[in-house]
């Protein structure tokens, strides 16, 4: 009889971009009918991210709230899993480390295997704390999902990160073995270091996807996996919400049952909902279905739920997660549906003028416009460095300045004061480029 103490879920909170872009809009000027988005992919919108946006100050602004309630003193490891990665180098989580205040006795590493980097972050996350159950890993899945335009990927785009806090004995949901394992090497979706934007083959994806879905399950059952009828419910990566829906059918078909429309939507449709609304989010995506089930008027205390974590290249895995009774007073429901709501619509032009905004290459100072609504902010670059802050406005949330040495202090300082001045004419003019409709 083991004497671990569980380990899995203690906090879950997720971030989405300040602006969206409606399928509707979309597809008005596309061409292509709304219904292929709603009901073909499975889409309603996608969340875009504003200049000053990147895949830290997503990160940042999902994991405030988790340290906020939890403090810093547990953590001694943070994961950064992504495949939108801004150095080649320098892992985007130290950034974070900072950003966050967290105790300078902490590792921090970034993982990278397409959607895929963050369930590796979770089971190596599961693993530390078992060597040490005092110890807090705090798991960050963070990406910005940006495809060519006019592209069949386009519609498909998203962004979002998740902040996970892994402990022992969880208040939300404790993390299972065995787990299914599947690695094939094969080019469905790759984005070569001198590209911005992935290749990708779209109908292999969607096989691979499903050859992957069958062989983890396979692997999860030969390892002493739980029959499928204890599911209560699957949560599966999804790139577009119509995946799952194609998912769960070949996996009813896998395990010998008859797939029907009421079969799959009880098992995944509480699991849609602000994947939907928010897009692929790669390493987030999985994430932000269980956050979605979680938050659902589902009763789910002491019922486990499979995960299915699918990254292109390809590497999946098919895992478990029992939920803990009283798992609701951890939640963050009302802020997450916030963090949906909030966004402000873009025009499809000015979609397209942010979509073609790389960040400039010639070492020199630029600030950028300041367009988000999160706390933290990517306020320009300098010298090939990125420079981040703090909204000054709620800078009393975000302990960010604290660990920057004496000359770069200063560098901050100066930005904002440049960005003060600049949210002063912007109160005056409003955002800058991007008049915003309700249309859509
Ligand atoms: P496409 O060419 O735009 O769309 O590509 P389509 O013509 O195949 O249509 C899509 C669906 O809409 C079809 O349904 C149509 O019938 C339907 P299906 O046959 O698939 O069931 N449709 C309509 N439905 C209702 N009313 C209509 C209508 N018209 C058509 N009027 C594709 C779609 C997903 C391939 C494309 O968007 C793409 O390439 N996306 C990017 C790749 C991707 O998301 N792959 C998913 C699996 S790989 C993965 O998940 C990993 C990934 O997240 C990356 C990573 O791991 O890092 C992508």
């Amino acid at each position: 009889m083991s004497t671990d103490p569980p380990v899995g879920i203690h906090d879950l909170n997720f971030a989405t971009t300040s602006l969206v872009l409606t399928h509707d809009e979309l597809a008005r000027h596309t061409g292509a009918n709304p219904a292929k988005y709603r009901h073909g992919i499975g889409q309603t919108s996608m969340s875009i991210p504003a200049a000053d946006e990147d895949i830290v100050t997503l990160a940042a602004n999902a994991a405030a709230p988790v340290i906020g309630r939890h403090g810093t003193d547990g953590i001694r490891t943070l994961l950064f899993a992504t495949e939108s990665g801004i150095d080649q180098s320098k892992a985007a989580g130290v950034y974070v480390h900072r950003l966050l205040g967290l105790h300078r006795n902490v590792r921090v590493v970034e993982l990278k295997q397409a959607c895929y980097g963050a369930t590796a972050a979770l089971q190596l996350a599961r693993a530390l704390v078992l060597t040490d159950p005092d110890q807090q890993v705090l798991v960050l899945a963070s990406d910005i999902a940006r495809y060519d335009l006019d592209s069949p990927g386009e519609a498909t785009q998203g962004a979002a990160a998740a902040a996970l806090l892994i402990a022992a004995r969880p208040a939300i949901a404790v993390l299972n073995t065995p787990s299914g394992l599947y690695t094939r090497d094969v080019m469905d979706f790759w984005r070569p270091t001198y590209r911005s934007t992935p290749l990708v083959d779209g109908k292999k994806s969607v096989d691979t996807y499903l050859e992957a879905l069958t062989a983890t399950w396979h692997d999860y059952r030969a390892r002493g996996g739980l029959p499928f009828e204890k599911l209560r419910a699957l949560c599966y990566h999804q790139p577009f919400t119509r995946m799952a829906h194609k998912a769960h059918h070949h996996l009813l078909k896998t395990v010998g049952t008859t797939p029907t429309s009421q079969a799959v939507i009880e098992a995944i449709g509480a699991t849609t909902g602000y994947n939907e609304a928010i897009g692929n989010s790669y390493t987030a995506s999985v994430h932000l279905a269980l956050a979605s089930l979680l938050d659902s008027d589902a009763p789910l205390d002491g019922e486990t739920i499979g995960l299915f974590s699918y990254g292109s290249g390809s590497v999946a895995e098919f895992l478990t997660a029992t939920v803990v009774p009283g798992y609701r007073t951890a939640l963050r429901t009302g802020a997450h549906r916030r963090g949906i709501t909030d966004r402000t619509p873009l025009t499809y032009d000015a979609y397209r003028a942010l979509h073609g905004r790389l960040l400039p290459t010639d070492g020199r100072e630029h600030l950028l416009p300041h367009q988000t609504d999160g706390t933290y902010r990517l306020a320009g670059v300098n010298a090939h460095q990125r420079l981040y802050t703090a909204t000054p406005d709620r800078s009393s949330q975000a302990p960010c300045e604290d660990q920057y040495d004496e000359p770069r202090r200063n560098e901050v300082r100066a930005a904002h004061s440049r960005e003060a001045t600049g949210h002063e004419r912007l109160a005056q003019h409003g955002r800058p480029g991007f008049p915003p409709t309700r249309s859509g």
